[in-house]
């Protein structure tokens, strides 16, 4: 359920392109805009490609923007981070959780090291037995325990390497957390775990994510709200139980076609909807609706017009032409 609507991420047309061979642009995120309430889970989906990183990277300013911007408790991120003092605290509250756990894990780092980074930063830690004293706490926070510590990244299996990410994440107490893909590589049945520990953590510590990725399987256990991506757009974004019972947009309707239902009779009764043709490139993504291309129900005005996103029911929001 929607806790709060006090938002503490506001991105407001937000663009980035990157200019790539032959002079060519890409618009890998092309004027979205939406809000992260506090304490809620914001879900960004959408396939490979649409813009989901790009759009979490330039939110935690990462990346500079093309135009628009990114308010964090209504301050302007990309230019907050111009100040160093400002930086630092935004890079405090701000944290970032990653598909790879072990890509994103310092291989030649101790456990113990690698979640203390930021304590020593940020300076956290009042002497050595404080920081290890948050490290012992951190690590079982996480389900892990104080012999852990000494360990090195390799030791460790992907759930528990993704708990050490977390671990990390939590070790500067930020406010807010972009979880990018962080469950994308685990096994399924570790998938859920880590969704539940991070749902845990939220409830504890009142931290505000934006969750991404590419399905729609785990994003509603987790999220409040969901935003689908195409193509550098979001084309739906409603409260999270809204989009899966009555989804809008073709697209959602696709996304939510692919997953597989546990009970056996529904699963029978699952209609796979195959879009047409296969994703454009953002170099030059189609005309008027990005998804006209692929679209089973497009017509006419769908080829010229781009339709706007509109708020149509309560907590739902649609870029389609069809409402
Ligand atoms: N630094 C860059 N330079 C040029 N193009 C880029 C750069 N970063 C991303 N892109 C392009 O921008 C588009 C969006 O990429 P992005 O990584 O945001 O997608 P994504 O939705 O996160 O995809 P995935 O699910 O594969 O992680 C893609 O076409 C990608 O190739
Ligand atoms: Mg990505």
């Amino acid at each position: 359920m929607v806790k709060n609507c006090e938002a503490l991420i506001e991105v407001k047309n937000l663009k980035k392109y990157f200019h790539v061979g032959n002079s060519q642009t890409l618009k890998a995120v092309d004027n979205v805009s939406f809000e992260i309430y506090k304490g809620e889970t914001f879900g960004l989906v959408g396939e490979s490609g649409c813009g989901k990183s790009t759009t979490g990277r330039t939110i935690m300013g990462l990346i500079e923007a093309t135009s628009g911007y990114v308010l964090y408790e209504g301050k302007d991120v990309q230019h907050g981070k111009k100040s160093k003092r400002n930086r630092k605290e935004l890079y405090r509250k701000m944290q970032m959780i990653f598909q790879d756990p072990y890509a994103s894990l310092n291989p030649r780092m101790t456990v113990s090291d690698i979640i203390a980074e930021g304590i020593d930063i940020h300076g956290l830690a009042r002497n050595f037995d404080d920081r290890l004293k948050k490290v012992f706490n951190l690590l079982e926070t996480v389900g892990l325990n104080r012999e852990h510590a000494n360990r090195y990244p390799h030791e460790f299996s992907g759930g528990q390497r993704q708990r050490i990410g977390i671990a990390r994440a939590l070790a500067v107490e930020p406010d807010f957390i972009i979880a990018d893909e962080p469950i994308s590589a685990l096994d399924v049945s570790i998938q859920a775990q880590v969704v539940n520990l991070m749902k845990e953590l939220q409830q504890e510590r009142n931290i505000t994510y934006l969750f991404i990725a590419h399905d729609l399987s785990m994003v509603k256990f987790i999220s409040d709200r969901i935003g689908v991506m195409y193509l550098g757009s979001i084309v739906e974004l409603a409260e999270s139980n809204r989009l899966y019972e009555e989804p809008l947009h073709p697209y959602t309707k696709v996304l939510l076609s692919a997953i597989p239902q546990p009970d056996p009779v529904t699963e029978r009764r699952r209609e796979r909807i195959i879009p047409k043709g296969d994703i454009p490139s953002p170099i030059n993504p189609p005309s008027g609706c990005r998804f006209h291309t692929r679209c089973p129900l497009a017509m006419n005005i769908c080829k010229t017009s781009e339709p706007k996103l509109l708020n149509i029911k309560e907590d739902q929001w649609v870029a389609c032409h069809l409402y």
